[in-house]
């Protein structure tokens, strides 16, 4: 039983059970289309929401220890001895220096985004982080990590798809169409119900998309560029017209809540990096893998970081960072900004739709990602069968890629962008930290095998990785914590009812 927990699928055998016809995907995509396939997924509705509420901070009114950040009760307990003096009402503004924030966070992507790169580039296997800790780390760590990528994947795509129906709403409000708050809004947000139904927007866009894609209609790298090219450019006529309303008052002061508000921000929008490492789930459709892999993720960082710390200057420059607390200015901070100081409305909507069709273009790659991974854990028996099932005609796991559909669509129905993102957050910095740790194992175990890509001065940057990442779990919320901690121990259930017996190192 300890050797199966511990035993690691062989990089050879991975990589010729991906030839097998009936499991084989399609080569098709090239540098170019695997960075704009991690723009893709990278620039999502976190930009056009999270800048907005991360900058504002966000308060309760009852005070709680869920609401705590871990990092303050642990800084706390080590210089006092109590958690007494310790922040319970919600999270401090970062304020403009929400800025900062995003550049340490792509400081901490850069180096497991490495990390990421070296492992694609040696196991150019669907399955991202998945396959790679099978391949090191051994069966039990590959089950929490594939278990854990649902809340990079599905769940993020939650929030995604959350965020959209906002923006949407404030869309269609333009045009003289009111949607009723009851059928479009969460159901549970803050920590507590609003009296809403059902969020009908946030389900209907992943339903679409999830027909979209049983049809095999991700395969066209072309209509993703064009998407991707759609949202770079709506977010830079933002940055010229909300350039041209920017007030530098508003930009002071510039962080009132100092550096422990950067980190707490930074923790908030690492959201709006999520999706980098999901290039190196297309490894086994990349052309040349082991080249283009990095490129993919490395490129499409550094064009995310410049777009996002442009995008929080502007932002924070127009309005008073604690305009964005609540209502509308947080459901749609770049849509209350340009409406509230009188942008032109032909402008308003180049950029509204140009975002929506960002959200558009970040929903289809998590979702063909999420269904990815599960394919690859099917094949490895940790899931059952149906998960790798693929469609005869239209050639795509149409099983995973339905489930993937509803349980993503229906918590969009209810659940709102914060709540969601937070977990997603928590999961996908996990799996970052395991995965860098796993540069390191391998390295060890395996020295002499080829990489294309290698991690520079490892063990550091990797160890660089596990700090940061791991610094910026610290920044959430003890609530989100449990939530992810209940998260694991419902997959270590399952590993043990389902996934150790049916693994193909079972003993039985
Ligand atoms: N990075 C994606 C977003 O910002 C998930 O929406």
């Amino acid at each position: 039983m300890p050797s199966q927990l511990l035993a690691t699928k062989s990089i050879d055998k991975l990589i010729s059970e991906s030839e097998q016809p009936e499991h084989r995907l399609k080569k098709t995509l090239g540098p170019w289309s695997l960075t704009a396939l991690g723009i893709g997924a990278i620039i999502g509705s976190g930009i056009f929401v999270l800048t907005g509420t991360a900058a504002a901070g966000e308060h309760f009114e009852v005070p709680s220890l869920l609401h705590a950040q871990v990092m303050d009760l642990i800084v706390s307990l080590v210089r006092h001895g109590t958690i007494s003096g310790v922040i319970m009402h919600g999270r401090p503004p970062a304020g403009p220096a929400i800025a900062i924030s995003f550049l340490l966070v792509a400081v901490a992507c850069s180096f497991a985004g490495l990390c990421y790169a070296e492992l694609a580039s040696m196991i150019p296997i669907a399955g991202s982080a998945y396959t790679y800790s099978y391949a090191t780390l051994g069966e039990i760590f590959a089950w929490i990590i594939g278990w854990d990528l649902i809340l990079e994947y599905a769940v993020s795509n939650v929030a995604v798809a959350v965020g959209f129906a906002g923006y949407l709403k404030a869309q269609l409000a333009q045009f003289g169409l009111v949607l009723p708050d009851a059928w479009s809004s969460p159901v549970w947000a803050s920590g507590k119900w609003t009296g809403a139904y059902f969020n009908l927007p946030g389900f209907l866009v992943v339903f679409v998309l999830t027909i979209l894609l049983v049809r095999g209609v991700r395969e066209s790298a072309e209509t993703n560029n064009i998407m991707v090219a759609v949202k770079v450019g709506a977010i830079l006529v933002f940055l010229v017209v909300g350039g041209m309303l920017v007030r530098t008052p508003n930009w002071v002061p510039f962080a009132p809540s100092g550096f422990g508000g950067i980190v707490t921000g930074g923790a908030i929008i690492f959201f709006t990096y999520i999706g980098f490492d999901s290039v190196s789930t297309a490894a086994e459709e990349a052309r040349l893998p082991q080249k283009d892999i990095p490129f993919g993720i490395i490129v499409s960082l550094i064009v995310c970081t410049v777009l996002y710390v442009g995008v929080a200057l502007v932002l924070l420059g127009m309005m008073r960072y604690s305009t964005f607390g609540s209502g509308a200015a947080a459901e749609a901070p770049v849509a209350y900004a340009l409406k509230e100081l009188g942008a032109h409305p032909v402008f308003r909507t180049i950029i509204i739709i140009g975002a929506l069709t960002g959200m558009l273009s970040s929903l289809l790659v998590f979702q063909y990602g999420q269904t990815r991974i599960w394919f690859a854990m099917s094949r490895d028996g940790l899931l059952p069968r149906v998960f790798s099932a693929v469609h005869k005609r239209f050639k795509t796991p149409h099983w995973s890629t339905w489930i993937a559909g509803f349980a993503v669509g229906i918590p969009s129905g209810l659940v709102d962008i914060g709540d969601a993102a937070d977990l997603s957050n928590i999961g996908t910095l996990f799996a970052f930290v395991l995965v860098s740790l796993g540069v390191i194992f391998l390295r060890r175990m395996q020295p002499g095998r080829p990489r294309a890509f290698r991690v520079p001065l490892v063990p550091w940057f990797p160890l660089m990785a596990v700090v940061l990442c791991g610094g910026l779990m610290t920044g959430l919320t003890v609530i989100t914590w449990i939530r992810f901690f209940v998260w694991l121990g419902i997959g270590l259930v399952i590993y043990i009812f389902y996934s150790r017996r049916h693994s193909e190192f079972a003993s039985n």
